[in-house]
């Protein structure tokens, strides 16, 4: 590394030159909030102690990267000490290190004898620790900073929750550098633009970024709902909501400069002659062309290392998902049709079983996914953490050049389409069993959509995407495939809406938008399908040619619901079936807002006593141009050509 040595030592001789003005812009950031640790104590003589203040002498003389945060350590054993300090991405470097240098001395004499504490300071947070605290997610203790309040509550938070998730969303997504991102929004009633921010410590994962955030806003709740200035400080992230632009947007949205300290500043030059100024001039002039040239390289070459660290990270926390082409190509029989178990929308699904016995289901993405290695990694890991019992497993992934394949747990019994609606197995299916199996897929979604903490919209929902265990419980497929495969890569105004027609909400199909409820509308058709045991797409009623829909509704509302129940269901449990044709009915209703949530329908099955509102006429069938395949239920991938964007609304 003697090059980058040697511009380093150019970098220095440029800031000798450069700097004019030696003082260190040290003005003390207003004091905001600051908490002590109270698991422990320590005396003020201890080598603890001592270690903390060998650590905060440090600070100053510190020679990591400035990309606004800092992370030290010293001591040994229990005497170690961990602290580390963060900037919000518009400090200069200088502003960054003189803000966390004064909050942790401050935090020090105001947490004499405990074992850790945190300094929210203004611009800066400071913690130390005797336990490791880096790349751990921390939220509590949380502190709130609160002004003025706001007119329209229920406006105000339905303008907040959009730029909360945006927020969210790009502030966890913003790599191992910084995890900051700011947004504006318009609040009607009080005419007035929001201003948001949303950082998180950038050593934490995506996932506890995102999870430290959704807390931080959860706590809007306990502590300060309707306030328009507000500030949650956690220790491993914060957000602030202000009426005015607090921030500096093009410094928080360009990438952090991974420059080296900077040095103390030279004694200052006595004067010269004339000319030899000018050349002096002349020299500087072109020292500083070279010397910048010198450091963009550097920054390139440091950044590029970085990338390239960072990569071997997630490739380690990534590693035991990870499977080998050859691998799986043995363990399918070098993807043979023999063991070919389906088509979906996204590849070709097929049988393996591994060396070890194991066996497995493979899908073979058939389009590039559209995102690089990296990003498709990060999506696996966050998808592989959801685990339910009525989920399929993502066990692993594949990359080989352009092949990327999904590995899968192996379901045994198929799909539930199989059997239902095959005339033979579907009497296999009695009521109990397919209310077990409507439980399970209720529960699955309830678990995407809301216990996960990812929420996931499945988006794809049908008999075809539930397979069957060996003991029939349900397991849904295909989920978080939005996350795996960029949908929207054609022409920015052509939205590419995955679905199948028949399952598709209308306000989806139509229009693209989806959200938790276009879920719900899926859900209701399968279970009108498993109380009927048909297909709503081929479904039609031959006196007045209604959809499976219309005809479960008209019959409900006559109260001739048993004309629907499949025959094979024989008599008994009417009461129980009628019961769920109508949570049924509930879920396909054309007004998203007046379909229930997943959280009540699983209440509903649950509990008899429950009542039910009444339902009125559901969506129309939405009809295919395409004649469907009488063999398998492809997902169609449909090109709307209406501007409306796919949004992912409602966060929690
Ligand atoms: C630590 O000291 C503080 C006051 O100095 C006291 O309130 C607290 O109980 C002590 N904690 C422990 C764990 O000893
Ligand atoms: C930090 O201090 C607490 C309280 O004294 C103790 O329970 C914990 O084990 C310590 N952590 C380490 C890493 O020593
Ligand atoms: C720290 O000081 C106290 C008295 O203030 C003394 O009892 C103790 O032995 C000292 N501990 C060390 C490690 O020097
Ligand atoms: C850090 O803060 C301490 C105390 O406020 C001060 O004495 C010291 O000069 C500061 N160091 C730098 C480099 O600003
Ligand atoms: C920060 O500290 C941890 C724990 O000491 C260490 O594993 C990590 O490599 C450090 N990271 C940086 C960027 O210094
Ligand atoms: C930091 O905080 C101070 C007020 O404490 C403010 O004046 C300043 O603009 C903030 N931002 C930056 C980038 O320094
Ligand atoms: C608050 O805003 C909502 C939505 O914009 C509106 O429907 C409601 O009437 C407003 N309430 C008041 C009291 O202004
Ligand atoms: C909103 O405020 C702006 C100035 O901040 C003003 O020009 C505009 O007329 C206001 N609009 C309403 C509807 O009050």
């Amino acid at each position: 590394m003697s090059t980058s040595r040697l511009s380093l030592f150019f970098f220095y001789a440029i800031l000798i030159f450069l700097v004019n003005n030696p003082t260190i812009n040290a003005q003390r950031d207003p004091y905001v909030l600051h908490e002590c640790s109270t698991t422990g104590n320590v005396t003020s003589n201890s080598t603890f102690r001592a270690n903390l203040n060998t650590l905060i002498s440090t600070l100053s003389s510190n020679t990591q990267i400035d990309y606004g945060f800092y992370n030290f350590t010293a001591g040994e054993g229990t005497n170690k000490v961990y602290a580390t300090g963060l900037c919000r991405a518009d400090l200069s470097p200088t502003d960054c290190r003189s803000c966390v240098n004064i909050s942790a001395h401050e935090l020090l004499q105001l947490c004499p004898t405990q074992k850790g504490g945190v300094m929210w300071y203004m611009n800066c947070t400071a913690r130390y620790s005797n336990n490791s605290i880096f790349g751990v997610m921390e939220t509590k203790p949380t502190r709130a900073l609160v002004s003025g309040d706001v007119s329209n509550l229920t406006e105000f938070n339905a303008v907040l929750k959009p730029l909360f998730y945006d927020l969210r969303v790009r502030a966890s997504a913003g790599g191992i550098f910084r995890k900051i991102a700011v947004g504006t929004a318009y609040y009607k009633s009080d005419n007035y633009t929001m201003y948001g921010l949303m950082q998180c410590s950038p050593d934490l994962s995506e996932i506890d970024c995102s999870n430290c955030l959704v807390d931080a806003q959860s706590y809007i709740q306990d502590c300060c709902s309707g306030n328009r200035g507000l500030r949650i400080l956690a220790p491993s992230c914060n957000l602030r909501i202000e009426t005015d632009q607090f921030y500096d947007s093009t410094l928080v949205q360009s990438p952090p400069s991974l420059s080296p300290p900077s040095p103390s500043p030279p004694p200052s030059k006595g004067k010269g002659s004339n000319s030899s100024k000018t050349i002096i001039a002349i020299v500087v002039v072109v020292v500083i062309l070279v010397v910048i040239i010198i450091c963009f390289c550097i920054s390139l070459r440091v950044r590029k290392q970085r990338k390239k660290a960072k990569t071997v990270d997630e490739i380690s926390s990534t590693e035991s998902l990870h499977f080998d082409f050859p691998t799986i190509r043995v363990a399918t029989d070098n993807f043979s049709d023999a063991n070919k178990l389906g088509q979906g929308g996204f590849g070709v699904v097929y049988k393996g079983r591994l060396s070890n016995g194991q066996e497995i289901a493979v899908k073979r993405l058939s389009q590039g996914s559209g995102q690089g290695d990296l990003e498709f990694k990060n999506e696996i890991l966050l998808v592989a953490k959801l685990q339910h019992r009525n989920l399929v497993k993502l066990r692993g992934f594949c990359l080989e050049g352009c092949e990327r394949l999904l590995i899968y747990e192996f379901v045994p019994n198929g799909s539930l389409d199989q059997v239902i609606f095959d005339p033979t197995k579907r009497a296999y299916l009695d009521w109990q069993r397919r209310y077990k199996i409507i439980e399970g897929i209720a529960r699955g979604l309830l678990y995407l959509h809301e216990d996960s903490r990812l929420r996931i919209i499945h988006r794809d929902l049908k008999t075809s995407n539930v397979l069957l265990d060996d003991e029939m419980n349900p397991k849904i497929a295909d989920f978080g495939m939005a996350r795996l495969v960029i949908l929207d890569q054609t022409h920015s105004n052509t939205n590419r809406i995955v679905g199948t027609y028949g399952y598709m909400a209308p306000e989806y199909a139509y229009h693209g938008h989806f959200s938790v409820k276009s879920d719900v509308f899926s859900f209701g058709v399968l279970v009108l399908e498993m109380i009927c045991g048909q297909k709503n797409g081929y479904f039609r009623n031959e006196e007045n040619g209604e959809d499976l829909l219309t005809y479960a509704w008209t019959n409900w509302r006559s109260m001739t619901a048993s004309n629907i129940i499949d025959p094979t269901l024989g008599v008994g449990s009417t009461t129980e079936i009628i019961r769920c044709i109508h949570i049924g009915l509930l879920c396909v209703q054309e007004n998203a807002a007046d379909r229930p949530t997943m959280a009540s329908v699983v209440l509903m099955l649950n509990s008899n006593s429950i009542s039910l509102s009444v339902p009125s006429r559901p969506a129309f069938f939405i009809h295919s141009n395409v004649e469907p395949d009488s063999q398998s239920d492809q997902s169609i991938l449909l090109a709307s050509t209406n501007d409306a964007s796919i949004t992912v609304l409602h966060p929690r």
